[in-house]
C-alpha cells in the first residue's frame, strides 16, 4: 500500500514538471510574438512612409475635419481653399492666426505630403 503511494506521488510530480515546461514553452512563444508585433509596428520606416492622409488625420482634422471642410475656430475650409501647394505649404509650415505652425512637428517632406493632400480633398467632393 504504502509503495504504491509514493510511486504516484512520482507519476503526480512528473506531470508537473511536463506541464511546467509546456507551459514556459508556451509563454515563450507568446513573448516572442508579442516581440515581433512589438518591432514591426514602432519601425522607422513606418513612420518616414506616413501617407498625407493619415498625417492630416492625426494632425490636422481637430480643427479642419475629416474632409477638410469642418471649419472649426474659423479654420479654412479646405475644400474652398484656392492655394496653390506654395502658399498652403507655407500656411502649415508658419502657421496663421490660430493655426499652429507645424514646422517643429512635421518634417519638410511630411509638409509637402500632407500639402498635397490637402489639395486632393477639392477634387474629392
Ligand atoms: C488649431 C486648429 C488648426 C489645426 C490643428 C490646423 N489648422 Fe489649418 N487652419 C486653421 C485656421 C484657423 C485657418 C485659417 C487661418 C486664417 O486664414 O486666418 C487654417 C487655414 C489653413 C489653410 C489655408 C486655407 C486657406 O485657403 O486659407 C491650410 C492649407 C491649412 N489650414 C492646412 C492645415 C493642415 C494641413 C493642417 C495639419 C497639418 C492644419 N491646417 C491644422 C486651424 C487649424
Amino acid at each position: 500500500m504504502k509503495k504504491e503511494e509514493s510511486y504516484c506521488k512520482i507519476a503526480w510530480v512528473m506531470t508537473l514538471k511536463w506541464q511546467i515546461v509546456v507551459f514556459s514553452g508556451f509563454i515563450l512563444i507568446f513573448l516572442l510574438a508579442a516581440g515581433c508585433h512589438d518591432s514591426s509596428s514602432s519601425g522607422t520606416a513606418e513612420r518616414t512612409a506616413l501617407s498625407g492622409q493619415k498625417i492630416f488625420r492625426q494632425y490636422c482634422v481637430n480643427c479642419h475635419g475629416a474632409r477638410g471642410n469642418l471649419g472649426l475656430n474659423g479654420a479654412g475650409d479646405l475644400t474652398q481653399s484656392e492655394l496653390g501647394l506654395e502658399s498652403r505649404i507655407e500656411i502649415i509650415r508658419h502657421g496663421k492666426n490660430t493655426m499652429t505652425a507645424f514646422s517643429t512637428v512635421l518634417s519638410d517632406k511630411e509638409i509637402q505630403k500632407v500639402a498635397t493632400y490637402t489639395l486632393e480633398l477639392n477634387d474629392s467632393l
